[in-house]
């Protein structure tokens, strides 16, 4: 299909971190697109991650997409629908899965019944997690034949809402999509995950905080590179298929954390050991090669270095972003233990 067949495209949890990015993505490099957010403004989500959106390129909905008639609405409008919105992290579904099972499960079959109705393609954004894990010294990496096993209320929820998502292209006839991309990093992550957390603790005077033996292993993207995979795949992909986004960077947690220090001028033991995650998996790393072969997308931002520079960087210079939620972040985690 030809990028100009999408005139209108609803994005849903654009106020968060790869959403925000994704929405970026498109107004600078798709002139034709319109894009229509939905977003419930959780705790993840700030409208200021969409500042710098011309307004006639943007309409920006606050609401829920479990709310059916509000997403039928939306949908009547809309040529097609990618859909980002979660609750998005490991150690608040350990904490609280609830709201896991109400938005990634609810929300995403809210959303497959409304593309049903109006016959609206849909690509579903999910993750690598869904595959659980991989041994330190296993040469596999996940594929996209690799069986379903999540670990953690997060990824069994990512999970569930994938298989909704293959339900309703065979039943149905949904004409969906779905990606499994990795790790990202980069502007607007939450400072409750691991790369920001660190780096803003660096910056408020307080010592890093490394889970377990330090050595598990993530597979890290830029996020700009998760948002260029998904354009690929929503406009050449093929319906019912799915595709593993990764950019080929494992990295164990010490070694970035090691890369975080050093960058912003700390020795390489100023941090704290703490508490590991409960069900902890150990590694995740991607293999996209049928991406990069059926749909000719490569990353671009192949050196780590840079990015993680950059994204310090950005980190630095928008304090005020990220100053508000700072001790509440820290709190909620030393309560924990971690
Ligand atoms: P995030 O937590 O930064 O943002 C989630 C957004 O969804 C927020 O703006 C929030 O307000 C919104 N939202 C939450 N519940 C909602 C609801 N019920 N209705 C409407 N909006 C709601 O998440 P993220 O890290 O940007 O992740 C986005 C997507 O990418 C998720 O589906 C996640 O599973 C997937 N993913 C993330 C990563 C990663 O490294 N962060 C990797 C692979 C896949
Ligand atoms: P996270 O950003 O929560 O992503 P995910 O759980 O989806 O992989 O964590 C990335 C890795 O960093 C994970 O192995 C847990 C670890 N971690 C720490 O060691 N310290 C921290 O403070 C956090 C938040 C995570």
């Amino acid at each position: 299909m030809a990028d100009a067949e999408f005139k209108n495209i609803i994005v849903t949890g654009a106020a968060g971190f790869i959403g925000s990015n994704f929405a970026h993505w498109v107004v600078d490099n798709q002139p034709d697109v319109h894009v229509t957010v939905l977003d419930a403004l959780t705790y993840a989500g700030n409208r200021e991650n969409l500042a710098g959106i011309p307004e006639k390129r943007l309409t920006f909905v606050h609401g829920d997409i479990c709310d059916g008639p509000l997403v039928d609405e939306l949908f009547k409008r809309a040529d097609a629908c990618v859909h980002f919105a979660a609750e998005s992290h490991n150690d608040n579904s350990i904490a609280n899965p609830a709201p896991f099972l109400r938005t990634n499960v609810e929300g995403t079959y809210t959303l497959l019944e409304a593309a049903h109705r109006h016959g609206t393609r849909f690509h579903h954004i999910s993750t690598d997690e869904v595959y659980g894990d991989l041994a330190l010294d296993d040469p596999a990496r996940f594929t996209e034949e690799t069986p379903y096993r999540p670990s953690s209320p997060y990824s069994s929820t990512k999970a569930s809402s994938d298989m909704l998502v293959r339900a309703w292209v065979r039943t149905y006839g949904v004409k969906a999509t779905i990606s499994n991309c990795s790790n990202n990093y980069g502007p607007r992550q939450h400072i409750e995950k691991f790369i920001p957390r660190q780096i803003t603790n660096i910056l408020c005077g307080i010592r890093p905080k490394l889970y377990g033996d330090g050595l598990n292993v993530r597979d890290w993207i830029h996020t700009e590179d998760h948002s260029s995979a998904v354009w690929e795949i929503l406009t050449r992909g093929r319906i019912g298929e799915t595709y593993l986004i990764g950019a080929d960077g494992e990295r164990s947690n010490i070694d970035v954390l090691r890369s975080i220090l050093a960058a912003m001028g700390k020795e390489p033991d100023d941090f704290d050991w703490v508490r590991d995650r409960p069900g902890h998996d150990r590694r995740y790393a991607i293999d996209s090669t049928k991406l990069r072969t059926e749909l000719g997308w490569l990353p671009k931002h192949t050196d780590f270095a840079e990015g993680l520079a950059a994204t310090i960087a950005w980190y630095a210079d928008n304090e005020a972003w990220w100053r508000g939620a700072k001790e509440a972040t820290e709190a909620k985690y030393a309560a924990q233990g971690q």
